[in-house]
């Protein structure tokens, strides 16, 4: 019964539709580790806050949970294959030349919109960690946007002008 109402969640969640991001955070050593994030949502815009949820079950929670900065990537129509890699814990290191300093936070160079975050609170909740950043710098690029809905990557293409 539990187990039918946690697919039942998971496919309503489905249907809500969102963009995909990639969160990046320096682990100890100064190397750089990327992950698929949809979670990411606007929170207040004075201050600007934005925040998302990480799984506590993720091989990748501390880095993302002790992070004092971090960097937050809008993935563009053509990047699934880095949604699919940052969704991966074996292939989540970014390469420095895959990077660059926005704000300051390391950030993909590719993408259609950028944040450099400070953590601003964490908050947990059931089995995940609410992360709440202020913003300290954003900016966004045209192009179409990658998109996640009922568990498949799609693309939002550029609106024409017109109606809002
Ligand atoms: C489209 C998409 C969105 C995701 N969004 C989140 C998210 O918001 N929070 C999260 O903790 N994991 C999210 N994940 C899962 C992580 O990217 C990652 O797969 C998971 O944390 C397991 O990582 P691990 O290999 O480090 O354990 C998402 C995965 C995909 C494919």
């Amino acid at each position: 019964m539990e187990i039918d109402q946690e697919q039942e969640y998971r496919r309503a969640m489905g249907a809500f539709a969102t963009g995909v991001t990639v969160v990046s955070a320096a682990r100890g050593d100064g190397s750089l580790s990327g992950m698929t994030v949809n979670s990411l949502t606007s929170v207040s815009l004075q201050p600007r806050l934005l925040l998302w949820c990480l799984g506590d079950q993720s091989e990748r929670y501390d880095v993302f949970a002790g992070a004092d900065v971090w960097g937050v990537t809008v993935l563009g129509a053509d990047h699934e294959v880095l949604a699919r890699r940052f969704a991966r814990a074996e292939t989540e290191t970014i390469a420095r030349d895959e990077a660059e300093l926005f704000g300051d936070a390391q950030v993909l160079r590719c993408g259609v919109a950028h944040f450099a975050c400070r953590t601003f609170d964490r908050r947990q909740a059931g089995d995940h960690l609410i992360i709440v950043g202020e913003v300290l710098a954003c900016r966004s690029a045209p192009g179409a946007a990658l998109t996640y809905f009922r568990s498949r990557y799609g693309r939002a293409d550029e609106p024409q002008s017109g109606s809002k």
